[in-house]
């Protein structure tokens, strides 16, 4: 994967034992709830990276509920070269999952918490991730394990919430920010997804109801990146296995996606600059002896 003129962004901090020393920048994909479309936005958060000449990886962090194979039409064994794994790559963006890892696409991972931080940690430290100019995590719903698992082990640029409109989504998503925030890892932005629908006559439904993202933006104190509209192009490529921002840049949910992408690429470089020259702290975060459990 080549280095594209075009792009140029910042380096977070790189501490010299991280794990991920060839990558620029390190960004969590999360939510407190499930179902609101954290693989969806980080499968096309990648793809439109990759299309604006970014060096991109997406880690699928999500053990028991992989979606990165579907996603991206690809269930191949990663090969390794005696040392490290070797990332598949799809659409320009190296990949790794526990889904290329499973018999089948049906069987379940059933491991304790302790294998699901050590999974976690090889996949950073022995999957050959090469240079990148950004590594995506897809993480899992929930609000504990994989993100103290991160914000112990490296120092990630900050993580993009990802909500629907809906009250019961947003109180969920509200864990998920103060989470972040005690285990210090900045927030980024915030991308609502299903904020509407608009049939083919042209009339807007707000099928989930309106401002939940701006509402956990508030919170976040970190801006609402974008709507995503429902949209029957993102689903059928998602299923399809060809993100939609390339598959069909035009269709509403494609260009809400690209606009997102670009305004992450803004909150990234901000971030960095904000953030040079402070120190990594391994604590989990100032807060760690209540209410983290550990
Ligand atoms: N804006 C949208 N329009 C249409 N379908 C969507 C949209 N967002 C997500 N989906 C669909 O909803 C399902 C759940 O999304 P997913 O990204 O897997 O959520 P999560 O990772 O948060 O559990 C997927 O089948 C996806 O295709
Ligand atoms: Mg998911």
């Amino acid at each position: 994967m080549t280095n594209d003129p075009r792009f140029s962004i910042p380096s977070r901090v790189i501490a010299d034992d991280d794990p991920l020393p060839g990558v620029k920048n390190v960004v969590l994909v999360m939510s407190g709830k499930g179902g609101v479309g954290k693989s969806t936005v980080a499968a096309n958060l990648a793809v439109e990276l990759r299309r604006l000449g970014a060096r991109v990886g997406l880690l699928d962090a999500d053990i028991y509920g992989p979606s990165v194979p579907t996603m991206f039409g690809i269930c191949e064994r990663p090969l390794g070269d005696g040392e490290r794994i070797l990332p598949l790559e799809r659409h320009g963006t190296k990949l790794m999952s526990i889904g290329f890892l499973l018999e089948d696409d049906k069987t379940a991972v059933v491991w304790r918490g302790p294998m699901l931080h050590s999974a976690l940690l090889q996949f950073l430290r022995d999957v050959d991730w090469g240079e990148l100019d950004i590594l995506l995590l897809d993480l899992p719903p929930g609000t504990g394990d994989v993100a103290l698992t991160l914000s112990q082990n490296l120092q990630s640029t900050g993580a993009v919430i990802v909500t629907t409109p809906q009250e019961v989504a947003i109180q969920d998503v509200y864990k998920a920010v103060t989470m972040s925030q005690k285990v210090g890892i900045p927030i980024l932005g915030v991308v609502e997804n299903q904020s509407y629908f608009v049939c083919d006559h042209g009339a807007r439904y707000e099928l989930f109801g309106r401002g939940g993202g701006q509402k956990v933006a508030d919170l976040a104190g970190a801006p609402l990146l974008g709507q995503i509209p429902l949209d029957l192009a993102l689903r059928e490529c998602g299923d399809a296995g060809h993100p939609v921002v390339d598959a069909r840049p035009d269709a509403a949910s494609a260009r809400a996606l690209a606009s997102v992408t670009r305004a992450l690429v803004e909150r990234v470089a901000a971030a960095n600059a904000a953030a040079g020259g402070l120190s990594i702290d391994r604590s989990g975060g100032t807060q760690r002896h209540l209410p983290i459990a550990r």
